[in-house]
């Protein structure tokens, strides 16, 4: 059941921000953080892939462990949560989509302008100089499917020749400042926040909401089950975000 005042707010909103997390692919087949922690990677040292630390001891199995993130995700498509999203931007004046998630499927679906808080499994830049290398080829494009067991070194930087590493936020290391800067202002000025399958546990992205509620924000989320801003959300609908993400925007637009 979506509350008519829910309704109703979407449907007149000004100024939408969207903040989804790992939930809103789940139903592509990429499975959650949560998920991971309890299931696959439960066997591994997940700091070993996703650290710096981890890189320079051995750059060629992080480089090859994103690889083969890239490949998996090349081969998935965005959900009906994604399309719903997409949906929004020619209904809501002033709709912005801050993300946890590295995948490109916001952009595969439509959405342009997603603000990525964590960074993008597509984009790589130099570990030394920082600077941006191009954009991956699409695995999906290489003869040999990439298998899990591969492992392959990473590219070198066409400026100062340090080793090339994924655009992603390691472990202890931080947010990209102007966009996590830009994700505050766009919360606090925000009619309606509508948070999408996030467990609301990791900071400094699970504030914003709580910034957004105290400008005066109404708060809405989708998820599978309670979490962290339950208490401060005016409305709580429990279940797929590929279910009712899109039953809401039909139930608000036709
Ligand atoms: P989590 O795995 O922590 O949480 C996923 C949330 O989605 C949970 O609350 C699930 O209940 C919910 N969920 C799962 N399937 C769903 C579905 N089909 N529909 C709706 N909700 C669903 O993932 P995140 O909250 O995104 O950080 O994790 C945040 C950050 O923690 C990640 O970005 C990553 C990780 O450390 C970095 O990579 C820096
Ligand atoms: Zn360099």
């Amino acid at each position: 059941m979506i509350p008519p005042q829910l309704i109703e707010k979407i449907k007149f909103s000004q100024s939408l921000v969207i903040l989804t997390g790992a939930g809103v692919s789940a139903e592509s087949g990429i499975p959650t953080f949560r998920d991971l922690v309890t299931g696959v990677w439960q066997n591994f040292d997940a700091q070993k892939l996703a650290s710096a630390d981890g890189f320079v001891a051995d750059p060629a199995l992080v480089w090859s462990f994103y690889e083969w993130c890239r490949d998996k995700v090349s081969k998935i498509e965005p959900n009906p949560a994604h399309h719903a999203i997409a949906s929004l931007v020619s209904k809501i004046p002033n709709l912005s989509v801050i993300t946890q998630n590295v995948d490109d499927l916001h952009e595969r679906a439509g959405n342009n302008g997603v603000i990525h808080l964590h960074g993008r499994l597509n984009h790589s830049r130099c570990f030394r100089c920082n600077e941006p290398h191009a954009d991956l080829e699409n695995n999906a494009a290489k003869k040999s499917p990439l298998d899990r067991d591969q492992i392959i070194d990473p590219p070198h930087c066409r400026k100062c020749g340090g080793l090339i590493r994924p655009d992603v936020i390691w472990f202890g290391e931080a947010l990209p400042q102007n966009e996590y800067n830009l994700s505050e202002v766009l919360c606090m000025e925000a009619d309606l926040l509508l948070i999408i399958g996030t467990s609301g546990l990791v900071y400094p992205a699970a504030n914003l909401p709580y910034l957004a509620k105290q400008a005066g924000a109404r708060i809405a989320q989708i998820n599978y089950e309670v979490n962290e801003f339950e208490s401060i959300a005016d409305f709580n609908l429990y279940g797929k975000a590929g279910k009712l993400l899109p039953l809401l925007c039909q139930l608000a637009f036709g």
